[in-house]
């Protein structure tokens, strides 16, 4: 099989990559993708970053058994933690990462309170620590870890009483001040319409999929990667727990209007 034949693997400590799966596939239809959802290791945010590395190896190493032509770390999490360790491991291989979208909410939002919702880790690691030093003359950036929404998601609770009150709770301090959400972790966009309810009419709650997707695509046509297929790709869902459930609700998610 010719390189740009194989598939991109595309991974996440859990189902919160499969905004960025969607994102993907939007931008790049004829592509084939091989989804891992580490489940069984979830969540990765309140790990150290030595098992984050460990963990996000491991991943690596199972989604090259399958061939594939690129990775996409569809975890902020693992991003910070692991992405600078596994592009050492393999130069040749494209591996594209996910970073909070702290640049275009401050461009929008310019002086404004910009909250960013992450994981404990991401927040702490020193990827974000750079980004907001990076911005912070520019908005008021405002970090909040919101690590249980990753568990919530993972049970499949995207909309139900407890996951709005916990918003409710977290997000009452920035209810009339943030002039944007940055969703800093690839789980959250799933309960997007949940946190919208939290915070003024009309803030945008901006996730980093898209940007992702389109530097996958830069990064693929930089090395003529492009699958040339002309009909659509195909996206086979795998997961550490290796449960039906979490199958189905890799496919519920890939399904769902969350953007
Ligand atoms: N989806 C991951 C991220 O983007 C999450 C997290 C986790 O397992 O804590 O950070």
């Amino acid at each position: 099989m010719e390189q740009q034949d194989k598939p991109i693997g595309i991974f996440d400590s859990g189902v919160g990559g499969i905004s960025v799966l969607r994102a993907a596939v939007r931008e790049l239809p004829h592509e084939d993708f091989c989804y891992f959802g580490d489940s069984a290791n979830a969540p990765y945010g309140p790990r150290s970053t030595a098992e984050v590395q460990r963990l996000s190896e491991a991943v690596v190493t199972h989604l090259l058994t399958k061939g594939v032509k690129a990775i996409v770390i569809a975890c902020n999490t693992a991003t910070s933690a692991a992405a600078t360790l596994l592009r050492q491991k393999y130069p040749t291989l494209p591996i594209i990462g996910i970073e909070p979208a702290v640049k275009p909410a401050v461009e929008r939002h310019p002086g404004q309170q910009v909250v960013v919702m992450a994981t404990p880790l991401t927040l702490r690691e020193e990827k974000f620590t750079r980004l907001a030093k990076r911005y912070r003359q520019q908005a008021d950036i405002v970090p909040l870890a919101a690590p249980d929404l990753v568990e919530f998601v993972e049970a499949g609770a995207t909309d139900t009483p407890a996951v709005h009150a916990y918003l409710h709770k977290l997000l009452a301090p920035y209810a009339t001040t943030a002039a944007a959400v940055v969703l800093g972790c690839t789980h959250f966009p799933f309960v997007r319409a949940a946190i919208a309810q939290e915070v003024r009419p009309g803030a945008p709650i901006i996730d980093g999929g898209a940007g992702t997707a389109r530097e996958l695509r830069r990064q693929l046509e930089a090395k003529q990667l492009l699958n040339p297929q002309q009909e659509a790709g195909r996206v086979v869902f795998e997961n550490s727990t290796a449960t039906s459930a979490m199958i189905q609700l890799s496919e519920r998610l890939f399904n769902e209007k969350n953007d």
